[in-house]
């Protein structure tokens, strides 16, 4: 509920930030199962750009689940607010000048629409990490998929909760497929003129 609040303008805004830092900023968001290996590309590719002199942060699914969003489980309802909550704060960082990258498991097509809503379709590049379930179960880095399948965890992406991969993704990572040096090439090869 937003009533009776009222929109305060402020003198210094998205643009004079961008000019002070000498490079744009929007949302980089990236998309996938869960042990797809969206937090390593964004690590990698976050790396890459602070070292160019880029201001970045990075939103991660599994550190924000235990903060801000320690109060939501993994049904449809509250993954939806799971992720309208950090596209508002994506939004924050993108008007303050930072470019932002998020890795979150995101599996509803229409909660992906929201984020654009909310950032605008300009500020925001959506990553596809198109890795196999097969592949991801393979690795397991967390054991989840393991829990899944012998009933331990309920509403589990993939195995009793379902990925809705984006329809025309802005960069498609088939990470089975392709050395991670060569996707993070792609994905900065992608943004290198955005950032101007
Ligand atoms: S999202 O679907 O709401 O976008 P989010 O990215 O925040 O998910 O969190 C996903 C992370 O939570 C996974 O990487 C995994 O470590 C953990 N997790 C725990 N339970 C589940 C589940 N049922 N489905 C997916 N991920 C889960």
């Amino acid at each position: 509920m937003s009533l009776n609040t009222v929109r305060h303008n402020y003198k210094i805004n998205k643009e004079d930030r961008e000019k002070l830092n000498d490079h744009r900023s929007f949302l980089l968001w990236f998309t996938g199962l869960s042990g797809s290996g969206k937090s390593t590309l964004a690590n990698l590719v976050e790396v890459e750009l602070h070292n160019k002199g880029i201001l970045t942060f990075s939103l991660d699914g599994d550190n924000i689940r235990q903060g801000i969003n320690r109060d939501l489980s993994f049904d449809p309802e509250d993954r939806t607010e799971n992720i309208r909550r950090i596209a508002e704060i994506a939004n924050l960082m993108i008007d303050a000048g930072v470019v932002t990258l998020a890795a979150f498991v995101s599996p509803y097509l229409k909660d992906r629409d929201i984020i654009k809503n909310i950032v605008g379709a300009e500020n925001f590049i959506e990553v596809y990490v198109n890795t196999s379930l097969e592949e991801c179960e393979r690795r397991d880095v967390k054991g989840l998929y393991k829990k899944a399948r012998a009933g331990e965890i309920k509403d589990m992406t993939g195995v009793s909760a379902p990925y809705e991969a984006p329809v025309n993704p802005d960069i498609e990572i088939v990470t089975d497929k392709q050395k991670i040096e060569v996707s993070v090439k792609t994905i900065l090869d992608f943004i290198i003129q955005k950032l101007k």
